[in-house]
């Protein structure tokens, strides 16, 4: 899915040569692949093909301007997790409908926001959750379509910070309470339910997980239609991984090949929430050497100019990025842990990684860092958020110019 290729030596993003980029941009800088983008959403739209399915675009995984915008030009709706998002959607042009609601810990402020804009459906927490969802929708004279996330306490394999679906996990309710809600919901005339919701975590490579937690959902939405209550759509989260070391993971075809095995017969609707399968592959963090060192035990330090400050996902979860030389010398190969200049030990990209020798000012990609890379960036270390770029047509444009230290200051009173 990606737009990274050489040409030559040269590592470029769809024709466009990444040294170009960094000499004009400076460094770090996020570069997108469009065409990755539009490749990775295609897929999975004609995976599902004829099966009435609407894609909803995590934006938590990347919400630049740039890359909502092209996913709303593909035809995308939304999974927002924030009133921030679900503004940052509207002024993107998506409109309410398009929009489904998640997420932990709604406030009142965001009850109250979602309720009066007519949300797609809002996936609801918890049953204190789905009362004050009621209480804001009669007050505003509106029913308020929702979902409720149930936890089917399914271990979806994941990194234990990203998995969401085990029952100790704060997400959704279980099971044997979802069925309870959907009853109660009959007396609170501000609620419309019209869907259930399940995620079971992030970066999925089994099928496995993903297929049972959503012939759970099914067998539940069986049993509500047998007591009086229809529901319109499905929602099976996000999920989807992606390959990040080149391994085998599951196709779009073969993911919608085992939901639809177990949901097709259902009739309803599909709504799915992927983010990194969408943009994950389609960006590289750009980075310069900017010092080599030699530790005590033949250890070769390359440190970089960007951190976890920019990319935060091998420190929190020891995630690994590929990470390449962008014009690499000709010379032998040394074995380098990649290090940020951020003032902590997990502030490293890669340990032992093979390149040919650096010099302090060689360019380095670090890839797939498309999904939770910009997203998760942070001024810790009065660092500045990095510029993005994003190729498309073979051209380079700006889409977000690098955050000054006046920007940053500019939040500040009384300096
Ligand atoms: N829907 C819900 C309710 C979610 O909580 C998430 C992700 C998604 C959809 C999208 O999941 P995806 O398709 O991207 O796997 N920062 C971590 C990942 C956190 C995922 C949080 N929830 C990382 O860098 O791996």
């Amino acid at each position: 899915m990606s737009g990274f290729f050489r040409e030559g030596n040269a590592l470029m993003c769809d024709g466009v040569p990444l040294e170009d980029v960094a000499r004009t941009h400076g460094t770090p800088v996020y570069v997108y692949s469009a065409e990755s983008v539009r490749r990775a959403y295609r897929s999975l739209d004609e995976a599902f093909g004829a099966h009435p399915h609407r894609i909803h675009y995590a934006l938590k995984a990347n919400s630049s301007l740039a890359i909502v915008r092209l996913l709303r030009s593909l035809g995308s709706g939304v999974d927002a997790n924030s009133i921030g998002e679900i503004e940052l959607a509207m002024r993107a042009g998506f409109s309410p409908v398009d929009i489904v609601f998640t997420g932990v810990g709604k406030s009142p402020d965001e009850i109250d926001r979602a309720v009066q804009l007519g949300l797609k459906a809002i996936n609801a927490e918890s049953a204190g959750e789905l009362d004050r969802i009621d209480r804001a929708a009669r007050a505003h004279g509106v029913r308020a379509r929702v979902a409720v996330r149930v936890n089917p306490d399914i271990d979806a394999g994941t990194h234990p910070h990203v998995s969401t679906g085990l029952h100790i996990n704060k997400f959704g309710v279980p099971l044997e309470h979802a069925r309870a809600l959907y009853h109660k919901m009959s007396d609170q005339p501000g609620l419309e339910p019209v869907g259930i919701h399940v995620h079971l975590g992030s970066q999925i490579v089994t099928l496995e997980p993903m297929q049972r937690a959503a012939a759970t959902v099914v067998k539940m939405v069986q049993e509500l239609r047998q007591a009086g209550v229809t529901l319109d759509h499905i929602d099976v989260g996000g999920g989807l991984g992606i390959s990040y070391d080149g391994s085998r993971v599951p196709s779009a075809a073969e993911y919608a090949r085992s939901i639809l095995s177990v949901l097709g017969p259902s009739g309803l609707s599909i709504a799915m929430e992927p983010g990194r399968f969408l943009v994950g592959a389609s960006a590289a963090l750009l980075a310069r050497v900017v010092d080599l060192k030699d530790g005590a035990a033949g250890h070769h330090f390359a440190v970089l100019d960007a951190g976890m400050t920019e990319l935060i996902r091998p420190a929190l979860y020891g995630s690994f990025h590929r990470i390449e030389a962008v014009t690499p010398r000709q010379a032998r190969e040394l074995c380098y842990d990649i290090v940020g200049p951020i003032c902590e030990s997990s502030d490293a990209f890669g340990e032992a990684r093979k390149l040919p020798a650096l010099e302090v000012g060689d360019l380095l990609a670090i890839l797939d860092a498309g999904a939770y890379g910009s997203a998760m960036a942070s001024n810790y270390n009065r660092h500045s958020l990095p510029a993005e770029v994003m190729i498309d047509g073979g051209e380079a444009r700006l889409t977000r110019r690098r955050q000054t230290l006046d920007d940053q200051l500019s939040l500040e009173i009384g300096g």
